[in-house]
């Protein structure tokens, strides 16, 4: 009877006449998953459709998005990160909750455990493989070489196909009560897949080769960021939501080891402005590739996001915003050319030690440690994100599974 209904639905224009209706029969055949019907609704109509029944979200990415991967995996984080929120370290280098943790509660869902951490933690509505060095092109250099992740894109690709696959097999066996800490198999392709990785790919590449060797790298660097969405949607996933890479010329830290910029180095919120220029490139090529996936993908909904302007324009208005200057950091020791990280200690050698410790108010500040945002600007940025207002197609988190034409 379903299938007799969709083919009527494909050939027959007049069953789609009334669109919503028509949608709230798809829905009630695929539970809520409306992007595998293939049909396509225009931007602006997709606000008054239903929101998406959202079931897990499965999260790859670097630290910006690490809720306890390298924590677990190899170093803890330490105190005062974690602080705001948490009240304790949580895994991430913030003092409270990041992006993908507001995305998370504004879909209703739980703040994701890291694949990565045996303790403590429940997949059932996802699971983040998101970990903190993570570049998309793998790097094959130890940690404490480069300070890049082993789990690159590709690790954190075959990490996701074991735990779908290993999920799927225990769900079948397993008896009822211990399946409440996985995923149901039948929710991999109702959950929301999210991406916020590359920003390490340029760090690294602005640490080890020159700019002309790095932009000819990009389209490298892109098509194995492609490569990843396609073999998820090969494994099913169906919704995308894709982020781009923030002004990386405008991280504190990066700033701290610049003295005596000659002029136009920085412009005129002090940023270095030919860093900047190289994540513009990076996410002028995403953001055409992510378009040519909409074509190659037809059962995908693929949303590109642009939290670069977000961050930028948070940066650039810090002040009209109720923030402190952008460059500041809040946690941290950097004085008189003596660096402490956050939560380091550094003793001197007549015995007194520097501590990395934290502003007295987080919520003032945009920079965290100097690399990663606090939770303050981090909820700013999610505000902005998350209704869609600078995402293609425009639309909200929220409704990101329907495709639009
Ligand atoms: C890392 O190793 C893999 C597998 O041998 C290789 O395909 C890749 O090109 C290497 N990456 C770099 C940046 O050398
Ligand atoms: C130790 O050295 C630091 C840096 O030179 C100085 O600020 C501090 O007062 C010294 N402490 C003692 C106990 O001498
Ligand atoms: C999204 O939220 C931001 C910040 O609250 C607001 O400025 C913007 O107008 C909103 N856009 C839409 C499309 O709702």
């Amino acid at each position: 009877m379903a299938i007799t209904f969709l083919f009527k639905l494909r050939v027959c224009g007049c069953f789609v006449s009334s669109f919503v209706a028509a949608m709230e029969f798809a829905r009630i055949i695929f539970s809520g998953f409306l992007v595998s019907l293939a049909l396509s609704v225009g931007a602006a109509k997709v606000k008054d459709l239903p929101p998406c029944n959202f079931k897990a979200i499965y999260n790859f990415g670097d630290s910006n998005s690490d809720t306890g991967a390298i924590s677990a995996a190899i170093f803890p984080r330490q105190w005062p990160n974690g602080e705001t929120f948490f009240h304790k370290p949580a895994g991430r280098l913030c003092d409270g909750r990041l992006m993908i943790d507001f995305i998370a509660e504004r879909l209703g869902l739980p703040f994701l455990s890291a694949y990565l951490d045996s303790i403590g933690s429940n997949f059932q509505q996802g699971a983040n493989f998101a970990s903190g060095g993570s570049t998309i092109v793998p790097q094959n250099k130890t940690i404490a070489e480069s300070g890049l992740s082993p789990f690159a894109l590709n690790v954190q690709i075959w990490q996701y196909d074991q735990f779908k696959a290993r999920t799927t097999d225990l769900y079948k066996v397993s008896k009822y009560s211990c399946r409440n800490q996985l995923p149901r198999p039948k929710d991999f392709p109702e959950a929301l897949y999210v991406f916020d990785i590359g920003q390490n790919d340029i760090a690294y590449g602005l640490r080890t080769v020159d700019d002309a060797q790095l932009l000819a790298s990009m389209p490298d660097i892109i098509s194995q960021l492609a490569i990843a969405v396609q073999l998820l949607y090969t494994q099913g996933a169906r919704t995308f939501w894709i982020h781009n890479t923030g002004p990386i010329g405008c991280l504190p830290s990066t700033l701290l080891s610049i003295k005596n910029p000659p002029p136009g180095f920085l412009d005129n919120h002090g940023c270095v402005e030919s860093q900047n220029d190289i994540a513009k490139e990076f996410n002028r090529q995403l953001k055409n590739r992510v378009i040519k996936l909409r074509a190659e993908l037809p059962r995908a909904a693929i949303t590109y996001v642009d939290i670069y302007t977000a961050k930028h324009g948070l940066i650039s208005n810090s002040k009209q915003q109720g923030f402190v200057d952008a460059q500041k950091i809040c946690c941290g020791y950097h004085k008189n050319g003596i660096d402490v990280g956050c939560g380091g200690i550094l003793p001197l050698p007549n015995g007194t030690k520097i501590f990395g410790t934290a502003c007295e108010d987080p919520s003032l500040y945009i920079s965290w440690d100097g690399v990663h945002y606090t939770e303050a600007a981090n909820r700013w940025i999610a505000n902005r994100l998350i209704n869609g207002s600078l995402s293609d197609p425009p639309i909200p988190t929220t409704h990101a599974c329907y495709r639009t034409s």
